[in-house]
This record gives C-alpha cells, sequence and structure tokens, in this order.
C-alpha cells in the first residue's frame, strides 16, 4: 500500500522516548551465551543495549515517553481521542497497552488499541493515525512505540539474545500549518513470515509451544537489506522527491550492516542519517522514535526538515514514512 497526503497537512508536534536504566554490554551477555564483545560489534555494530527491570513491562518503559511526549506537544492528556501503541510485546493481550496508558494519563474519550507489525510496528501506527487525523476522525493523537523483547529472548540462543534491548517512543500527531506527512508505503510478506516468528504465543497450538522469538537471522539480513531501499525507494517516488532533498534518514535500527548498506545504496550522506544501534541494540517498535529524539537534540532535525523513516521486520513486514518535519521543543534527551 502507498499513498500521498493529501488535504489537511498532519504532522508530529511532541516527541518523547525512554529506555530502562539497567545497560548490558557485550561482556554481560557473554556470561549468558557463548559469543564475544568482538563478535557482536563486527557483525551488529551493538556496544550496548538496555533490559528492562523483573517488574518493567511495556507500559513502565513507555509512560515517561508519553509523559515527555505530551508535555513537548504542550497539551492535556484529555485533548487526545486516540492511542495507538505499537508492539509485540504488551503487558498483556487485553486489556490492551493503549487502553492502559489512555485510562492512567486521563484521555476519557480516546479510542484505543495495540497494533502487532513487528520491528515495522511504529510506521504502520503512525500511518494508521495520519488516516483517522487527515479524515476528521480524530482531531489529536498519540502513537506509542515500545517493546521490551528482553522478556520474549531465548537467553541460551546466542544468535538472537545479542541484537535486542528494551525501550519505547510516543509522538503526539494533529494537524499543523506547516510540513506534516507528505506520504507512506507499507507492506507485508506472511509468506516469510517463518523466518522472524513467536510460535506458541496465540492461537495455534503447537505440540512444543515455544514461547521465546525465533529467527534465522540470514534470510531477515537479505529480507532487510532489499526491503530498506525498496521501501524508501518508493516512498520517494510516490511523493516526488529525491534521495537528494532527505535532510534525516532514520532507518530502523537492527543491524549496522544492514543501516551501510542501505545508505549505500540509497546513497543518503552518512552525515544525514542516525544511527544509535550501538548504544541500544535493535528496540523493535521503539527504535525509530528514539532514532528521531536523538535527531532532534543534537540538532539534526529542524523545522522544515526532509525527514525519511524506514522500518522492517517480523509478519514480515515493512514500511516509510516521508514527513517534513513541524518542529517540535528541544526535548529532554533520551531519559
Ligand atoms: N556470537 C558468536 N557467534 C555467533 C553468534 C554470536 N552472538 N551468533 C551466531 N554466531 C555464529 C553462528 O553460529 C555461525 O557459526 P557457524 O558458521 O559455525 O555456523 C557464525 O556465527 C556466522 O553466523 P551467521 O548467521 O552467518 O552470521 P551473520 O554474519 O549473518 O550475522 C546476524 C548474524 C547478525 C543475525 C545477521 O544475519 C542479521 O543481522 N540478520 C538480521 C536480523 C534482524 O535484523 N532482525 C531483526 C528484525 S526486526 C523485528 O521485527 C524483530
Amino acid at each position: 500500500m502507498k499513498g500521498r497526503a493529501a488535504g489537511q497537512k498532519i504532522g508530529i508536534t511532541g516527541l518523547g522516548v525512554h529506555v530502562p536504566e539497567q545497560v548490558m554490554t557485550n561482556d554481560d551477555l557473554a556470561k549468558y551465551v557463548d559469543t564475544s564483545d568482538e563478535w557482536i560489534r563486527s557483525r551488529t555494530g551493538i556496544v550496548e543495549r538496555r533490559i528492562a527491570g523483573p517488574d518493567e513491562a511495556l507500559t513502565d518503559v513507555a509512560r515517561p515517553a508519553v509523559k515527555a511526549a505530551l508535555a513537548d506537544a504542550g497539551v492535556d492528556a484529555s485533548s487526545i481521542d486516540l492511542v495507538i501503541c505499537a508492539t509485540v510485546t504488551p503487558d498483556m493481550l487485553f486489556p490492551t497497552s493503549s487502553a492502559l496508558l489512555a485510562d492512567e494519563f486521563g484521555m476519557p474519550d480516546a479510542a484505543a488499541y495495540d497494533l502487532l507489525a513487528g520491528c515495522t510496528g511504529f510506521m504502520y501506527a503512525v500511518a494508521q493515525a495520519y488516516g483517522m487525523l487527515a479524515s476528521g476522525l480524530s482531531k489529536r493523537a498519540l502513537v506509542v512505540g515500545g517493546d521490551v523483547l528482553s522478556k520474549i529472548l531465548d537467553w541460551s540462543d546466542r544468535s538472537t539474545l545479542v541484537l535486542f534491548g528494551d525501550g519505547a517512543g510516543a509522538v503526539v500527531m494533529e494537524p499543523v500549518e506547516q510540513g506534516g506527512f507528505l506520504g507512506f508505503e507499507l507492506g507485508a510478506d506472511g509468506g516469510g513470515g517463518v523466518h522472524l516468528c513467536y510460535p506458541g504465543s496465540g492461537s495455534r497450538k503447537f505440540d512444543d509451544p515455544a514461547s521465546v522469538l525465533r529467527m534465522n537471522g540470514r534470510e531477515v539480513f537479505k529480507f532487510a537489506t532489499r526491503v530498506m531501499v525498496s521501501s524508501a525507494e518508493a516512498v520517494l517516488d510516490e511523493c516526488g522527491k529525491s534521495v537528494d532533498e532527505v535532510d534525516v534518514y532514520v532507518p530502523h535500527q537492527a543491524n549496522k550492516r544492514i543501516i551501510d548498506h542501505a545508505v549505500g545504496k540509497l546513497g543518503v550522506p552518512m552525515e544525514n542519517t542516525i544511527v544509535n544501534v550501538d548504544r541500544y541494540g535493535n528496540t523493535s517498535s521503539g527504535s525509530i522514535p528514539i532514532a528521531l529524539a536523538e535527531a532532534r537534540d543534537d540538532g539534526r532535525l529542524k523545522a522544515g526538515s526532509l525527514v525519511l523513516m524506514t522500518g522492517m521486520g517480523a509478519g514480515l513486514t515493512w514500511g516509510s514514512a516521508l514527513l517534513e518535519w513541524s518542529g517540535t521543543s528541544a526535548g529532554g534527551g533520551i531519559a
């Protein structure tokens, strides 16, 4: 699915992010599995990641991000009429994490639901919020992207354990005078879903229900290098923009090698590309908002900047959005 934005301009007016306090280095992980700092750095670019505590669930990680996003937008929680939380690790399937957050923050008029699209969740969620806002159905939306994948990893599987971290981001979306989303491209390939799956997590019962994430890394790598490029090119083409016009490129932070490949193929200068996978690992639905906040906080994201965001992940899914940054406040950093 792809389309160019039309009519009312819809933008991001508030952005907040949060990661858990506990830092886990590559050497720390070598205590659980047979791996090394050298292997992880050279194959993924990851140096450390944040891991939620035993009692921390998704809403605990998302709560400070939501608070910061509302403050950044300067709006009352009660004015939010739509909450979409993109996650594959909600506190529980229901009540949904979005409904729990809406209740905690006091959003009595909000429709609230969770959205499942793997690491692409945040891109799907902003596209859905865009549609509801542009049609006038929603007046002001809160989109949360976050995951605590550490809770569903197999802590004895070195091929997945070293890749992921926990974190969340939130944005307020609403009509804007300047800037806003220019277009989206979203896709899915259920046939490839087997390469990144969470068997036993739903109604399909297996003899041996594996309640942990499973991944065929090489297949996901091939998929990722393909769609990170094709999806970005499709949304640029749809919006009549060239890659030279992109000021800030925010790729999903899965692996530095995947980012390097996309940067090379697309021809985006590295200085315009946001990379923080070294410090946070792959935070799934949290990855793009966390990287966006980093760009805002280090001054690379300015009012009027053309921002290209591309995510990919379980499903298999992918999604891109092109956005002219409307400008939020200086932000409070990655708390
Ligand atoms: N430490 C040490 N050795 C390891 C580790 C580790 N952590 N993991 C794998 N190895 C070994 C393998 O066993 C293999 O050994 P062998 O040759 O004796 O069999 C060797 O290293 C090479 O393994 P490869 O899988 O070929 O390594 P590769 O260079 O492909 O890197 C990686 C693996 C990092 C997983 C890569 O394939 C990748 O990044 N894939 C994409 C993953 C991804 O992006 N997932 C997120 C999707 S988003 C979402 O929705 C969650």
